[in-house]
């Protein structure tokens, strides 16, 4: 039985899948490894189970025992990893696409009506008691009508660009390439991301992060934005520069912010904890029992699949 080391707590029916198939390490307290903990725990492991909360940088896989072979990843982003010093290593790794699609795009079209209707505001105020209706009480900004700008139009783009139509949403959008007729359902495609940004009265990050898309919302791409717009953020912290972003809050070029990740998770920039209009979320974008259910199998079976052929359909190195 191959041994591996999983480094955060799965669902019970997902760990029992794995005692099934695997000699399976688990961190029963659900504490965050260290890089040296993680490195010690790994001793006579042929695979990590690893989460996004784990830094793979290049200095902590170069020091990984030989004997691990593969790091199968439970998410879809693998921003966590440092894919290059894993290959040199020979090592894998595997991500867990297609199964959080619709929980993420539903945290991503929540983040486009809490931040354009008030909901952080509206929470508040239910809660401390004592308001009164009123006409003109915490007006929001209505999606009928407004041009929705997506960045990334991968599935998760793709299944927020449906729900938005839905909604009366115009959709825009930029991608390495456009899409076909059929999986654009009619939106409009920008070759470049300057385009996109001066038609976005909302913009929606679903890109991965990448080293060419690190701190691409940035002062200079917030400029292009249409007075007003407001900014959302599905995908990953590392994408949006939170100064710029909470500095366009500040002089309302923007008028809200939906944010659900951040760069330096949990600790994020204080900057928009200051702001009524920031509705931010603790990266819940997969959580659902479904969808976590889903990607902790799909991740075990990836592991298992590469143990048994030496390959995987979801390795991403
Ligand atoms: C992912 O899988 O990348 C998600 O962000 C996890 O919620």
């Amino acid at each position: 039985m191959k041994k591996i080391l999983i480094t955060r707590r799965l669902l019970r029916s997902c760990e029992d899948k794995a005692k099934e198939l695997f000699d399976a390490n688990f961190n029963l307290n659900d504490e965050l490894y260290s890089q040296k903990k993680l490195i010690e725990m790994s001793t006579g492991c042929d695979g990590i189970l690893s989460a996004l909360t784990d830094k793979l940088d290049a200095e902590t896989i170069n020091q990984l025992p030989e004997s691990v072979k593969i790091i199968s990843n439970f998410a879809v982003g693998f921003g966590n990893i440092d894919l290059e010093a894993a290959k040199k290593r020979g090592i894998a790794v595997t991500n867990t696409p297609d199964v959080l699609t619709d929980a993420t795009a539903e945290i991503g079209v929540l983040l486009i009506l809490g931040a354009c209707r008030r909901a952080s505001e509206g929470i508040e105020k239910a809660r401390e008691g004592g308001w009164v209706w009123s006409a003109d009480m915490l007006i929001g900004k209505q999606l009928t009508g407004t041009r929705l700008g997506i960045l990334g139009m991968g599935r998760i783009g793709q299944k927020i660009a449906k729900i938005a139509k839905s909604l009366g949403m115009i959709i825009h959008y930029h991608n390495r390439s456009k899409l076909s007729e059929e999986k654009e359902q009619g939106a409009t495609y920008h070759d470049n991301l300057n385009d996109l940004m001066k038609v976005s009265d909302v913009l929606s990050v679903c890109c991965p992060a990448s080293k060419e898309t690190i701190n691409l919302i940035n002062k200079d791409t917030l400029e292009l934005l249409p007075k007003g717009a407001v900014v959302t953020n599905v995908a990953r912290g590392d994408i949006i520069e939170d100064e710029a972003l909470i500095d366009a809050l500040e002089r309302r070029k923007v008028y809200a912010v939906g944010l659900d990740v951040y760069k330096n998770e949990p600790n994020l920039n204080p900057g928009y904890l200051k702001h009524k209009s920031a509705f931010i979320l603790p990266h819940l974008g997969s959580a659902t029992k479904e969808t976590r259910t889903a990607m902790a199998n799909l991740a075990i079976d990836n592991m298992d699949e590469f143990f048994k052929t030496g390959d995987c359909k979801n390795k991403v190195n």
